[in-house]
Order: C-alpha cells, then sequence, then structure tokens
C-alpha cells in the first residue's frame, strides 16, 4: 500500500479513481486543480464525494488557471458540476493551499510519496519551480495524460491532444522534463479498458451510478455506447498490477505551441540530431499497452460493494 497525494479535477472518472484509491492505498491529502471543474468547484466535490462514500483525507485547493496560457472554460461532459449534476453540494470551496501542502509532505516524508494526478498538471510543476529540492524525494508521479498514437488512440480534445495535457502544456512539459519519475498512462491505454452502464449498475454503488448517468447518456447520444472509459482509474490500475501493462522507458516532451498544442512527443530515434530537444531528460515509463480484462476484474473486485 502507497502513500499518495492524490490530484484531481475532480470529474466523473477523477471520482471513480478517488474511490478505487480509497479502496487500495493511504490517501494523505486530495489536492485540487482546474480542468474538468473550476478549483473552487473541485474542492467542494471532493468534499462531497469524500462524504458520500466515507473516504477520510483532507482536501487541499490548488490552481486555478494554467502556468503561461489564458484560463479556457470547464469542460462540460461531466455536467455543470462535475459530478453529473447528481447532489445539492453546499461543501465550501475554500481550503488550505495545494501546492504548498505537496512541498510540506515530500520534504516531510522523503522517497515515501507517490503523487497520482489525473487532471492538467499545474499543481505539480508549481511545486517543483517553488521547491526544486523535491524532486528527488518524490517517489514517483503517476498520471494520466497524454496520447502517443497507438492503435489510432491520438487526441481528444484536437486531434494531437489530450484534454490533461492540453489544458496546461507548459506545466506538463516542465513535469515531464524534469528528474521526477513518471509513469505515463496515456489514452493509447485508458481508451481500451471500457465499462458498460450496465457494469456501473452492478457495483451496487448507487453513488458513482448517480454521478455518471450523465456522462453515459451523452456517450451514448454521441458514440452511440452506453459506457465510459476508465481514465483515471487506471493510474491506480498501475499501482495494483503494473505487469497488466506494456511499458517502454523514453524521454517524453510536450508541445506547448501551434496546431499540436497539447501534443505529447517520445523520443522514438536513436539517430544523432542536430538540435536535441530531450537532451538532459530521464527516460520515463510511458504505458502503451494493457491487458484491458485483467483490469477490469480488478477495478470490479476493488468497487464491488
Ligand atoms: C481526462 O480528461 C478528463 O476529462 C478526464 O477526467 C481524464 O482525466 C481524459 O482525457
Ligand atoms: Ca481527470
Amino acid at each position: 500500500m502507497r502513500t499518495l497525494i492524490f490530484d484531481t479535477d475532480i470529474g466523473v472518472d477523477d471520482a471513480f479513481a478517488l474511490a478505487c484509491a480509497a479502496r487500495t492505498q493511504n490517501i494523505l491529502g486530495i489536492t485540487t486543480v482546474f480542468g474538468n471543474v473550476e478549483v473552487g468547484q473541485a474542492v467542494k466535490n471532493a468534499r462531497l464525494f469524500c462524504d458520500k462514500m466515507a473516504i477520510d483525507a483532507p482536501v487541499y485547493r490548488g490552481c486555478s488557471r494554467p502556468l503561461a496560457l489564458a484560463a479556457t472554460s470547464p469542460a462540460k461532459l461531466h455536467g455543470e458540476d462535475g459530478l453529473g449534476d447528481a447532489f445539492e453540494n453546499s461543501w465550501s470551496d475554500s481550503a488550505p493551499g495545494a501546492v504548498q501542502f505537496i512541498i510540506d509532505s515530500v520534504r516531510a516524508q522523503p522517497h515515501e510519496i507517490t503523487l497520482v494526478a489525473i487532471g492538467p498538471l499545474t499543481n505539480i510543476a508549481s511545486a517543483i519551480n517553488q521547491a526544486p529540492d523535491i524532486i528527488p524525494l518524490v517517489k514517483e508521479l503517476v498520471m494520466m495524460g497524454g496520447a502517443f498514437g497507438t492503435d489510432g488512440h491520438a487526441g481528444n480534445v484536437t486531434p494531437f491532444s489530450e484534454f490533461n495535457i492540453w489544458k496546461d502544456p507548459h506545466a506538463a512539459d516542465q513535469v515531464l522534463a524534469s528528474m521526477l519519475p513518471v509513469v505515463i498512462l496515456p489514452l493509447d491505454v485508458t481508451h481500451k479498458v471500457l465499462i458498460t452502464g450496465k457494469e456501473v449498475c452492478q457495483l451496487n454503488q448507487p453513488v458513482l451510478s448517480a454521478i455518471c448517468r450523465l456522462y453515459l447518456a451523452h456517450s451514448q447520444q454521441k458514440e452511440g455506447f452506453n459506457g465510459m472509459a476508465l481514465h483515471d482509474t487506471l493510474t491506480l490500475s498501475y499501482l495494483c498490477q503494473p505487469d497488466a501493462f506494456q511499458v517502454v522507458n523514453a524521454p517524453v516532451r510536450v508541445i506547448t505551441e501551434g496546431i499540436s498544442r497539447g501534443q505529447t512527443v517520445r523520443r522514438v530515434t536513436s539517430l544523432a540530431s542536430r538540435e536535441n530537444p530531450f537532451a538532459g531528460c530521464r527516460a520515463q515509463t510511458l504505458c502503451l499497452g494493457v491487458d484491458a480484462e485483467a483490469v477490469r476484474a480488478h477495478f470490479f473486485a476493488t468497487l464491488q460493494a
């Protein structure tokens, strides 16, 4: 069991991931960030979801906008409130600062803390920018984001870019090009692990069923599929069953400008080039293949009530 700081822009699949984390790991704190929702809404959602699911973890308020880009409005895919507009939410949106919490926690427990990040990487980038001394003290960062084109799994916001990276490409590039050890769960694997609406009902978890109703209706209307990709929960799948993933080790960077803004690129050539944007970047662990049935089976076993 790892000690986690769980960094999230909490929408529907983030909430599923949080439920899995609570059942399999020790959550030191939940740090929130803008993304699926505004950061204040993310604070409220984290509190609401923890209350409904009996998860005991403190909530922190993180960054409200990207490092360098203008703020963009939240996606409405997860409902107006990010949790499928299923519940009244009167929780407060004020909370202690997330970035300082990350810095203080990593310093206090060197080499012990796993960061799980399932939204834009703005809090993580801010923490390592403000306190570079924590970089060698983080056990690992396990993140959902990016897309590398395996079997046609490229972007979901643009043909190049996945949502979490697209929202703050500068933060993602700074994190991935740093010396932090990162495990990346991109769309290449998350799009391969799907659950149906019927399977959500079979979990016998009324809160999870309620929050994904709108999301599933949207998917049915848009894709003709009453189901969803598990996306963010794959970070927990990796922690619980790393052997279910096929990985490559390569330095990864992010395009921050132009038509492919937000695209994640890995070094694929060993040929010498005149310029090398990967120089000095460590090889990260990139998941490009997954045993979807093994991950699904573990997901059901973890969450079934
Ligand atoms: C990512 O985008 C968000 O909407 C999901 O929560 C997930 O983190 C998938 O691209
Ligand atoms: Ca997310």
